[in-house]
């Protein structure tokens, strides 16, 4: 028998230290949860850039379920993560921060593994309340759940629609990003409910969000420590993929004093990326040694641009860019607006879902000088 719960202890301790774990009851939640058996496997990147399934039953893989560690659940053909199990750290953390009553009715978007349907189910006392879709995995995830005694209502639908047949819901936690909030999300909310959804209008472009229902209005501010989910799919609708930056074409030639690693900082890639056209995506070009040495930016539109990641003795990188859209201009416009900000944090950043549809993120104050639409 897997010896897992003084493992399932230790990593509740370790999370209480680092002050992701407060409240008495989520601990309870996670020292219950046998986590192993919800990820029985996960895929690890192995050196020819493929993957290799580690079994989570003993050594290696029994020590990574137990640890604070997002683990890979499955991949598609083109070997790109489709799923996965998250950090247990930032689960609980987005658990604590929406409050949870004891007699809410919870709706999850991004079933997965259904360990966080577990966490709640545990939390909760029962599944009657909880609610949770996937556009895939719900038979797994419920025969799993099931053999350990939680019946949460799981569905397999597209998440962008909420679960409408059990509306309405005191908490929606989303933990697949998503471009802007859903209007059946808000809809199927109850007056004084909340949302935790990560807001990405681009690849790492954006942050968690913590919004309360007020009337037909929605508002509240986004995390102060930076998180990132994977996209939602829609594998029903044709998915526009990036072209792949052209290597001829009118070529624009300039320089620029700003980081080129531009997604590193989140904010100022969020700023830029309300501007980017769609299917904008980030990457690095490695010189002879196998060493970074420009980055690189395309989008769907078929512009891209090339930094270099090295400066001149003036501060100075050149910028070659393309295309219908000068994409290192609107990466530099984001810096700028960052700038005359006065270098925000994520954590004075709000967002409001107006009752029209409309979605405003502010800074500081809604009625101030900064503020961005959403697309
Ligand atoms: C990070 S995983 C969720 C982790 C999960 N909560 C757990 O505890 O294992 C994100 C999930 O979102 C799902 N997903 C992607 N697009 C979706 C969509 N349109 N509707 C519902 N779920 C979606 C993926 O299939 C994936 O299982």
């Amino acid at each position: 028998m897997t010896d897992w719960e003084p493992r399932a202890v230790a990593l509740a301790d370790e999370l209480a230290a680092a002050g992701k774990l407060t409240d008495e009851r989520w601990r309870k939640a996670l020292t219950s949860v046998p986590r192993h058996v919800l990820v029985p496997e996960y895929f690890q990147p192995d050196q020819e850039g493929g993957w290799r399934r580690v079994s989570t039953s003993a050594g290696e893989g029994l020590d990574a379920v137990y640890s604070n560690k997002s683990l890979i659940t499955d991949v598609d053909e083109r070997g790109h993560a489709v799923s996965s199990s998250s950090m247990p750290g930032l689960m609980v953390r987005m658990l604590e921060l929406l409050e949870i009553g004891r007699f809410h009715r919870v709706l999850e978007i991004g079933t997965g593994t259904g360990y966080n349907a577990a966490l709640i189910t545990e939390y909760l006392g029962n599944g009657n309340n909880l609610f949770s879709v996937d556009i895939d995995y719900i038979d797994t995830a419920q025969e799993r759940l099931a053999s350990l005694g939680y019946h949460p209502t799981l569905r397999k639908a597209d998440g962008v629609d909420g679960l409408p047949d059990w509306a309405p819901y005191d908490r929606i936690l989303a933990t697949v990003a998503v471009p802007r909030i859903p209007a059946a999300w808000v809809a199927q909310l109850n007056d004084g409910g909340r949302i935790l959804a990560d807001i990405k209008v681009a690849v790492s472009a954006g942050n968690l969000v913590l919004l309360r229902k007020n009337g037909d209005t929605l508002s509240g501010r986004f995390d102060g420590r930076y998180a990132a989910f994977m996209a939602m799919r829609h594998p029903d609708r044709a998915q526009q993929r990036p072209s792949q930056p052209a290597t001829s074409g009118n070529e624009e030639h300039s320089t620029t004093h700003y980081e080129p690693m531009a997604w590193e900082n989140t904010v100022v890639w969020f700023l830029a990326a309300l501007q980017f056209p769609e299917g904008t995506t980030y990457g690095m070009q490695l010189d002879s040694d196998h060493q970074p040495s420009k980055a690189t930016f395309s989008s769907g539109d078929g512009s891209w641009a090339r930094v270099d990641i090295k400066a001149d003795a003036n501060g100075e990188r050149l910028v070659v860019q393309s295309g219908p859209t000068s994409l290192w201009d609107v990466i530099s416009d984001g810096y700028r607006q960052w700038e005359e900000a006065g270098r925000p944090t994520w954590d004075r950043f709000y967002l409001t879902v107006k009752p029209d549809g409309e979605q405003v993120v502010w800074l500081d104050d809604p009625e101030g000088e900064f503020s961005w639409l959403l697309p």
